[in-house]
Order: structure tokens, then sequence, then C-alpha cells
């Protein structure tokens, strides 16, 4: 490890107890499904079961005696859930575009009897467009252009192109979406599981067209999210609450996993396509790349997922021209959305494929091209943004070779079925361009009898939220981290810090705390919280987001300073190919991940060891079999993710080359870790001499790989 270059604190880095452990171990932690209110009915969601077309007629084919019946009709304010586009209804009115759409809302005392309820539905019904490629619609578009990419293709030796393609992927959180509406006092609370209780908040204030302070959003103990949790749960919200609000009773809608899996957000499919210029030393001169995302249904957050995707497209290398094109299409299926990497593991698996594919086209070693190529500081990234001294490409490709001990390897498995391949990858922390800036953050932290309390929106699903705050606050105060307590995130208590996604939640809102508690210990004057509370009572302090200075960008143009830092990872995977039933099999993973500082390193790991293993799922296991555009095997029996016997030992380097912008140093960590597994385990099967350049790598499409390349002439050996 680097030497921190900030002096050794008290609670930061070290692994101290989580503040949630000892609940959740002791099964004592409230999720949304464990809560029981007075007079609580149930609901149920009532859904399209075409993909495209209008709703003709409906019919409630059932005895209604004790049910409330909600549709289109009941919303007070807008139906739409208010994101960045205001296109997807909370309940259909006529149009239907995708199969799962919702359309009447069921409530009753009874879960029996909810669920025998019967709703005729007729459609008249309409041709789906299932292929983005052939869709008329393009949600976003954009493009980043850097040189001139004509110069580039002229200065070149060779030009290699390649199209490589990703599929969606399912969260499968623990737990799934869940929500209950209480109506009280004129007001409604929701309580769920979730990552953003701000953007339930106003989705259900425009849904509803109430004021502020008449709405609460409380987050519960929540299961896991991965992104799956970031926009869906205002939808959710938005149906408990019209029923609430009709029945005057609470309402709990939690959705079994069938239902989760066929209705919610996924990952964005995508296809990319590369053309690269190169000298014969490999060099690159020119990259032209075209992202085509498959957004379904409605917009969701498709242009900023396109968007992280199209900055991180041309990989962590330097070339002087690139041009960059990125759709978000339109087609019938349930939308997709946020999950975990945001279109970065998308583009980035299609880049370091196509990298691959040059070291073998050009005979060059993969670990001597990315070492010609990697970003140095003081180069230039696609939207001209000039990396400082917190890269760190070239060092950990370096560790990770020497670590996993790649070259001995890479010796061994020749002529096997054995093989080994790596990705070079970066994550940028936060949001991008000047998104922080725009979201203007804020954290608070209180004194009170019973010590610090940490007042943000920030949302612990799993990832560690409340003990990394924790370890943060009491080092900037000079305190003891039990003195440090979190707080449940509920919208009437906690300032808006944001949404808990984009790696932002230790570097942008941990920095935030930290200047509170800079703030707090002046106002100290010296005196221990304790002191303080029994001479003055209880004090508030609040802090706002300051935009590093210096950092540029335009959103008309997309140039300039994606991310105030990045972090940097390479991952090295060993894997085996089974003969007969072109099973591939991880052997191994190494990954060596500069996170700028481990607050809590065990977390860390955590966070890099579930990626990893999230990614080992995305590469080889996890395939969405869409029917007409439903998911077709939306049960964990056939949409299967990696158990511990499908995840091999996974050795995790944690690198700390310090940013100035993060506490202590600190970059994002909860995404960067997807990023890389796909591209490095078949960049492995690569190197036993399969062309693959699809995910999920499930047997099938390894076969039709290996197939493919046996009537080409110059198909290299393949040992099988
Ligand atoms: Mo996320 S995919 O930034 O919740």
């Amino acid at each position: 490890m680097h030497a921190s270059k900030i002096a050794s604190p008290l609670a930061v880095g070290r692994n101290v107890p989580r503040k949630d452990s000892a609940e959740k171990v002791a099964g004592a932690a409230k999720y949304v499904d464990d809560l029981v209110f007075p007079g609580m009915l149930y609901g149920r969601t009532i859904r399209s079961t075409i993909p495209r077309g209008r709703i003709a007629a409906t019919r409630l084919a059932f005895d209604q005696r004790g049910f409330v019946v909600a549709d289109y009709r009941d919303i007070p304010g807008r139906n739409v859930v208010a994101l960045i586009e205001d296109d997807q209804p909370f309940l259909a009115e006529r149009e239907i575009r995708h199969t799962a759409e919702p359309i009447l809302l069921l409530a009753h005392e009874s879960r029996d009897l909810l669920l025998r309820a019967h709703v005729e539905i007729g459609y008249e019904r309409e041709n789906p467009v299932l292929d983005p490629e052939s869709s008329p619609t393009a949600f976003k578009s954009l493009a980043i252009d850097k040189g001139e990419i004509e110069d580039g293709f002229s200065e070149a030796d060779i030009i290699i192109e390649g199209e490589y393609r990703t599929g969606h992927q399912e969260h499968i959180y623990i737990e799934t979406n869940g929500v209950i509406a209480v109506p009280q006092d004129g007001g409604i609370t929701l309580l769920g599981s979730m990552q953003c209780p701000f953007y339930v908040h106003k989705a259900l204030k425009s849904m509803l067209g109430w004021s502020d302070e008449r709405i609460r959003v409380v987050q519960t103990e929540t299961g896991g999210g991965f992104g799956g949790k970031e926009e869906y749960p205002s939808l959710i919200a938005g149906h408990a609450a019209l029923l609430a609000l009709k029945a005057n009773r609470p309402v709990k809608i939690v959705y079994d996993r069938a239902e989760d899996m066929i209705a919610t957000t996924k990952r964005h499919p995508a296809i990319v396509r590369h053309r690269t210029g190169v000298k014969r030393d490999g060099r690159l001169t020119a990259m032209d790349i075209d992202i085509v995302m498959d957004a379904g249904a409605y917009v969701t957050l498709s242009p900023v997922v396109l968007s992280r995707g199209a900055i991180h497209a041309a990989g962590p290398y330097r070339c002087d021209h690139v041009r960059v094109r990125g759709r978000a299409m339109m087609t019938n299926t349930p939308p997709n959305g946020a999950f975990r990497g945001f279109g970065a593991p998308q583009t980035q698996f299609a880049v370091e494929v196509h990298m691959e594919r040059i070291a073998e086209t050009l005979g060059i070693d993969p670990v001597k091209l990315r070492e010609t190529n990697a970003f140095r500081p003081g180069d230039t990234t696609s939207t001209g943004q000039i990396l400082g001294e917190d890269c760190s490409a070239l060092d950990v490709l370096r560790r990770a070779v020497r670590r996993s001990g790649f070259r001995t390897r890479q010796r061994r498995y020749a002529g096997t079925n054995r093989g080994i391949g790596l990705a070079l990858f970066y994550h940028g922390s936060g949001f991008t361009g000047g998104g922080e800036v725009r979201l203007a953050s804020k954290a608070s932290l209180g004194l009170t009898e019973r010590g610090v309390q940490i007042l943000v929106a920030s949302t612990e699903i799993g990832q560690g939220t409340r003990t990394m705050h924790a370890q943060i606050v009491a080092d900037a105060l000079g305190v003891p981290f039990d003195d440090v307590y979190p707080v449940q995130p509920d919208t009437s208590n906690v300032p808006d810090s944001g949404p808990t996604v984009a790696s932002r939640t230790c570097m942008v809102v941990g920095r935030i705390l930290q200047q509170c508690a800079e703030e707090m210990k002046t106002r100290l004057g010296g005196m221990t919280p304790r002191e303080f509370f029994a001479a003055h009572g209880p004090m508030i302090v609040t802090s706002e987001y300051e935009g590093p200075s210096g950092i540029k960008w335009d959103d008309s143009t997309y140039r300039g300073d994606a991310y105030s830092t990045y972090a940097w990872a390479c991952d090295v995977a060993e894997v085996e190919i089974n003969p007969d039933t072109f099973e591939v099999r991880p052997l191994k993973l190494t990954c060596v991940h500069d996170i700028g500082k481990a607050i809590h390193p065990v977390l860390v790991a955590g966070q890099i060891e579930g990626g990893t293993a999230q990614g080992i799922g995305y590469a080889l296991i996890e395939q969405v079999v869409m029917r007409e555009g439903s998911m077709a095997n939306a049960q964990l029996t056939n949409y299967t993710i990696p158990t511990t016997l499908d995840t091999p030992p996974i050795d995790v380097v944690i690198v700390e080359n310090p940013s100035r912008y993060g506490p202590h140093g600190a970059k994002g960590v909860g995404e960067l870790p997807i990023d890389g597994p796909a591209p490095a385990i078949v960049n492995a099967v690569r190197s036993i001499g399969i062309d693959l350049r699809e995910i999920p790598a499930v047997p099938e499409i390894v076969m039709k790989a290996i197939d493919l390349g046996k009537g080409k002439t110059d198909a290299r050996h393949v040992p099988l």
C-alpha cells in the first residue's frame, strides 16, 4: 500500500464493528415486511400481459366486498413518476408500453383473497418493438469528440473493428421491493426498502400534488439495492399511497420474487462497436465507438446510464482522437434502469475485449499493450479531462500482473483448457460533470445527550454507510467511534444528502460530514461533546457540498472534468473450460483496486468481493431470457446467480492513492468492482483460443463462438 499522505487517525482505516451488525445478526433489525400497522391492508398490482397496445376494457371478475380498487383516475396530481423525463405513468390510462405495466391496484385485509381476485383486461394489441437497433425512438443520444478522428485513422498502421454484446442483468437484492403507506393527519408516511428517500418524496409530491411537509418518507432496513432501489421505489410507493389514501388505512405492498423479477428494472443490454486505429507497436491513434443501449419502455435513468457508459467507453487509455456516439433506444420491455456501474460495465467490457483482440491481431502481449496505452498523470481523457497524480492505471496493472503471477500462469496454461486474462478499468466517483454542484447535498450532525448524531439521507443498504460515516465523523471530531451514532433516514428529520448511488456516499457525503465535524469541533471550543451538552444543551451543524474549485464541465459539448476523481483497478481472471459441456469455471480472480483510502478495509474488501462475484454472474451465469418482451425465467431456479460454489478465491489488494477531494483521500468503491470481472473472464477464455465477444457467456454462447472459429482459416488452436 502507498503510505497515506494523511496522519493516521483513530477510527478511519480500522475494522471497527459495524453499526448495524448486532441488530442484523440478532434478527432484531426491522425490514419493511416485518412491520405491521393496525388496520393494515395488503396491496396488489394488476399488470398488463401484453408488451404493447391499448387497454380496451377492464372487468373486475370477483366479489368486491372488502376490497379497495384504485386506478389512474384516483391520482390527484400528475400521473407520471417524476425523475428525468415525465413519461412513465404510475398507472396506465390507455396505452400499454410493456408487459407487467401497472394498470390497477387492489387492496384487501386478506392476502389470500387478494391473490385470488381475478381482473380481466381486454387489449387492442400492437406489434412490439423488441430490437433496440430497429427502434424508431431514441430516448437520448450523445456525442463525445476529442481531436479529429480521421486524422487518427490516417496515422494508423492497422484498423481493427469489433462488435461486443452484453445482456440484461437482474439485481437479485436479497430483499425484494416493498413499501408501506400510512395515512395520518392529512398527510402520508411511506416506509420502505429504498436507496433514495428524497427521490420517493419528490415523486409522491408530484403524484399527489401536495406540499413537502405532508409527505414523509422513511427508509426501513434494506436488504441490498445495487441500483434496483434507486428509482423503482417511487413507483411502488405511489401505488401504496394511492391505495392507502383511498382506503384511509395503512397499505403494504411487498413483491414476491417472481413479481420483482418480471416487473422491476434491469441492467441495460448493450451493443458496442469499436473501430480503432493502431500503430504496429500497439499505440492507439483513433478510437471510434458506437454504443446502443436498450432502454426499455420508459426513460427512467437511461440518459445518465448512457452518459456514464459513454464517458468510460474508451477505457483507461491515452488516445488523441476519440469519437463516441451513444443512443438509448426505446423498446417494449419493462424499463431498464440503474444497476451498479451505471453503463460503465457494458462499455468497459467492450473496450477491454477489443483491446485483447488488438493485442492478438498485432501479436503483442496483452499486458504490454495495456502498459503502452494506460493513462499516466497528465494524460487527457476522451472528454478532455487532465488526469492528476490520483491516476493509478499503470500502477494497478503492474501490481495485478505481479500478484497473480500472470506470466508464469500464461506459460503454464498454454495449450491446455485453462486460460488467464486481464482487464484494466476505472470508475468516476460521484455524479457526472456538474451533477454534484446541482445536487448541492447537505448533511448534518447533532449533539445530543447520547453523543453525536449523524443526520443524512444516505441509506445503509448493506454496504456499510453508517459505519463508514461514523468513522469519518469520530476522527474529525476527535471523539470515540462509539459516541457517534446514525439515525434512520427520514425525510422529516434529515437534510437531503442526495441519492445513495454513483459511488458517492463516502467520497461526497462523507466529505460533507467531515466539514460538519470540523465546524462542530470549532464550536465545541475545546470541550468534549458531553461537557458541551451539559453546559449548553443540544447543537446542530449543517454543511453543504462545495464543488472543488478548478473542476469544469460543459454539458452541451460533453467536454471537461467528468468526475472529480476516478478509482482504478485491474482484475486478472483464471478460468477452465469444460470440453464436454462448454461451461467456463473461474478458478481465481486477482483484484487490485485503488480506491484512494480504505476507511474500513473489511467493508472495502467486501465491496470488491461482492462486486466481483456479481461480475462473475454477469459474465458467465446470469441470463435474462426475454420472450415477447417479458422475462421468461423470472425465478431463482432458472435465473441463477453465483453461489459460493461458483465463486472462486478472490485475492483482493487495496491500493491507496488518495484523491484531494474525498475524506482522507477516499474515492468511490461501490461500483468499480463490477466493471472488470466480465472482460477479464472473457479475455481468459479468449486466451484458450475461443473468439468470445459476448456475455453472459453461457455454454450455448461459448459453443457458438467455438463453432464460428472452426470455420475460419485463421482460427487459433482450440485444445478441445
Ligand atoms: Mo446506482 S447504479 O448509482 O444505484
